[in-house]
């Protein structure tokens, strides 16, 4: 999905945008849209050819107040424009598509095992990860950070929750076929067609997992493990709940991660003098990192249903309706950021809902973190600047935006080499 500057002054007739249409986010520009949206529509509805539809809310405080209450706004029926209208069967049984209480039973124990003083210790592991995604930069030849950071968060995801090497390219391709069926480079015969065939293969695959933990009882293992022990309500997960859970936890990591670093990436070639400041004062870091989730906003949208007849602004709501909430839109609100569309790495405050807000807020946002953060020290430790080297292309997905493709070059810093050689020749050939 491009990010563009504001366009003053450029004139939409919203009654024919299409925010559902995936095509816009691999070529057009939703940022112009929802800039218009947030002046004129802030609460607007949209009808498909085939009569569904939704409503959008694309100001920050609307959306933290939709994401917010489940009492006004359930996620019982799917939180996903790709099943508006439909009722997910993961509904009530996996955690993101449930609300309080079922929802805080299951994400409580999860809570515990995915917070980030839980995860402190697989900081070494994280950053061999990081070492063997940036060793390629010592060819010097083009790089493509898409396409690298694509298999990133299989790397800690994937340990975390025990599945094998083998399987993490599959798993990688499959997680987007998931959230972007249109995607010309993931779809088979439709899209419709593309969506399940990844649900079935991602759903046997888990259910394999967790049988296969179940039978040779090393519940404690790994993540999958622990969530065949854990138990909500007084009582333990079922097969299908944990499958769902699995499925879940592994989408949240896929499709998200990897955007944001090379939204980011992007951002700071586009600001060489934002990058400038993180190499003359690597402390900024953490804030960079946080302006590059504001920045790519990598989960577009989230959805829920209105469960009683209500008015948000002047709109009249009925129960049952879609309200889809845009995190890109929000946190580009210009009531809430101060010059929305500028790239600053100190930005202070900087309360963006990349990650949600409220019940739902994401429970990977600490390793998340740990991983962005790591990534960005050593990418500042090794890298002087970074050129592009050929044509940014997206993601067609409604859901995530995306960067598929994105090749640069990198002119390294004096002792990258000895930095990313060692670590890479001491590594071996797994991180575990
Ligand atoms: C940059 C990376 C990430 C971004 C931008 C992101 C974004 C989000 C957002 C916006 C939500 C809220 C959903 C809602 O309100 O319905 C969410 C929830 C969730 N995320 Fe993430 N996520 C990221 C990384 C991860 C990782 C690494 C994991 C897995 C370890 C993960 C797993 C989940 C799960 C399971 C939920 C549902 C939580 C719940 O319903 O309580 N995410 N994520």
């Amino acid at each position: 999905m491009k990010i563009s500057l504001p366009h003053p002054g450029t004139d939409i007739d919203l009654s024919t945008v299409d925010l559902f249409d995936p095509a816009l986010y691999a070529a057009g520009d939703p940022h112009a849209i929802w800039s218009l949206l947030r002046e004129r529509a802030p609460v607007h509805r949209q009808t498909l050819a085939d009569g569904r539809s939704f409503w959008s809310v694309t100001k920050y405080h609307d959306v933290n107040d939709v994401l917010r209450d489940h009492t006004r706004f359930t996620s019982n029926r799917g939180t996903l424009l790709s099943i508006l209208g439909g009722t997910d069967p993961a509904g009530g049984k996996m955690m993101a598509a449930s609300d309080p209480p079922v929802h805080t039973a299951m994400r409580e124990p999860m809570n515990k095992v995915l917070s980030h003083r839980a995860l402190k210790t697989r900081r070494p592991q994280i950053r061999r990860v990081v070492h063997r995604l940036l060793a390629p930069l010592l060819d010097g030849g083009t790089w493509d950070v898409a396409a690298a950071g694509a298999g990133f968060p299989m790397a800690f995801t994937g340990t975390l929750m025990g599945l094998p090497e083998a399987d993490w390219p599959r798993l990688t391709r499959l997680t987007t076929m998931a959230v972007a069926p249109e995607d010309p480079d993931y779809r088979q015969s439709d899209g419709d067609g593309t969506l399940a065939a990844a649900h079935h293969e991602l759903f046997a695959y888990f259910s394999g997992q967790v049988k296969r933990r179940v039978r040779h009882g090393f519940a404690d293992d790994d993540l999958i493990g622990f969530l065949t022990e854990l138990e909500a309500d007084g009582r333990k997960l079922r097969h299908d709940e944990i499958v769902y859970n699995c499925y879940s936890l592994l989408l949240g990591a896929n499709v998200t991660t990897p955007h944001a670093i090379a939204a980011t990436v992007l951002a700071l070639i586009e600001h060489p003098q934002e990058y400038r400041r993180l190499l003359d004062d690597p402390s900024l870091i953490t804030g960079a990192v946080e302006e590059g989730l504001r920045w790519a906003s990598p989960a577009n949208h989230f959805m829920r249903y209105v469960t009683r007849d209500i008015t948000l602004r002047d709109q009249e709501l009925k129960a049952g309706d879609a309200v889809v909430a845009w995190l890109g839109s929000a946190n580009r609100d210009e009531e809430v950021f101060a010059d929305p569309f500028r790239f600053d790495v100190s930005r202070s405050p900087n309360r963006h809902v990349a990650f949600g807000f409220g019940p739902h807020y994401c429970i990977g946002a600490p390793l998340a973190r740990i991983a962005l953060r790591l990534l960005f020290e050593e990418i500042v430790a090794t890298v002087d600047a970074f050129a592009p080297a050929g044509p940014v292309e997206h993601l067609t997905s409604n859901f995530v935006a995306g960067i598929k493709s994105m090749p640069l070059t990198a002119r390294l810093r004096p002792g990258a080499e000895r930095i990313l050689d060692e670590a890479v020749t001491a590594d071996g050939p797994v991180p575990a």
